[in-house]
């Protein structure tokens, strides 16, 4: 029938521990789970209305119990009473430290009038509240800590340490750049020279291009590779964007975006450039226009 804790504070208590669960438990992105899933937030409105209802009810039920007692046992159950938390001396204790009630309680309030009087408004001189002048002290040791650590000390200010994130975010995405196969396009893709990587494309042209273009890229079905000419455009950004969207309607180039990957296509595309110039025997005559950068 004592309660320790009055509903004010376990109500607001358990419904942000609930609420903190909630978030915490829930995997919602970035955004709070209550907005990304509204049925969130209607569970928590139905579970705050039913712990304000439980309250009600208990209370209700503690009165109408308190009635039903006899006067031995009600005497027993007040001097009991300092249980409850706001009779608690150390609670009185940290209120008194917060808000100071003295002034207000023990000195009259002649003793504060100011003797100004503006149109019957006075004034009394009360104590400035605890926890105003803690929050001032707080504040004057956070501005020495603030002055030392920021003016001579010269830790970062927030514009540097932007500017290291960046930086430091730019490499991150350099590194992830490199391991990531799927991570370009025409506008990005670069010519590659290393012989490795050519030995790649080779094996990639020999597999799946050689049917039409011949191994030696000479042209049979498709143009010969091996001229200066281009139907659809030379250089690595066109031939790059010639494999990830196929050739002319009915002409039989297919888009190999699907069946390669754009590091694989990067790869195929430097070695189609290295083939140029390399004349082999009855290639096609070629087609389009000369290319140049
Ligand atoms: C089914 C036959 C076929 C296959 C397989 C094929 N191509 Fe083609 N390719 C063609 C034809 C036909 C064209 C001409 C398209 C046009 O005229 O629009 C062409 C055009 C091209 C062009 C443009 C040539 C220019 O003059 O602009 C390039 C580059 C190319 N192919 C590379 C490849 C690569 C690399 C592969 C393998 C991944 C490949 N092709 C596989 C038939 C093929």
């Amino acid at each position: 029938m004592k309660k320790l804790i009055p509903s004010y504070l376990s109500v607001p208590f358990i419904f942000f521990a609930v609420f903190a669960a909630t978030e915490f438990f829930i995997d919602s992105g970035e955004r709070p789970a209550f907005i990304k899933f509204p049925m969130v937030t209607v569970f928590l409105l139905v579970f705050l209305f039913i712990i304000i209802a439980i309250e009600i009810t208990i209370t209700a039920v503690n009165n109408v119990t308190y009635y039903l007692l006899t006067a031995e046992e009600k005497a027993k159950l007040n001097e009991s009473k300092n249980w409850s938390l706001t009779e608690n001396k150390w609670y009185k204790k940290l209120v008194g430290l917060l808000i100071k009630p003295e002034s207000s309680a023990e000195v009259s309030e002649d003793q504060l009038l100011l003797d100004h009087d503006y149109d019957g408004i006075k004034e009394l001189d009360n104590n400035l509240p605890p926890w105003w002048v803690y929050l001032f002290y707080a504040s004057i040791v956070f501005g020495v800590v603030y002055m030392v650590r920021f003016e001579i000390l010269g830790a970062d200010n927030q514009e540097m340490e932007l500017k290291k994130e960046i930086a430091q975010a730019k490499i991150e995405v350099a590194e992830y750049m490199k391991t990531a196969p799927d991570m370009m396009d025409e506008k990005t893709v670069t010519l590659l020279t290393e012989a490795g990587d050519l030995a790649t494309g080779k094996e990639i042209f020999n597999t799946n291009c050689a049917a039409c273009h011949r191994t030696d890229g000479g042209g049979q079905i498709g143009p010969n590779l091996t001229d200066n000419q281009w139907i659809l455009g030379g250089g690595i950004k066109n031939i790059f964007h010639t494999l990830v969207n196929g050739g002319r309607d009915g002409k039989g180039m297919i888009s190999w975006k699907g069946t390669l990957k754009p590091k694989e296509m990067q790869k195929v595309a430097s070695y189609v450039i290295s083939l140029n110039g390399t004349n082999p025997p009855d290639a096609k005559a070629p087609e389009g226009e000369v290319y140049v950068e």
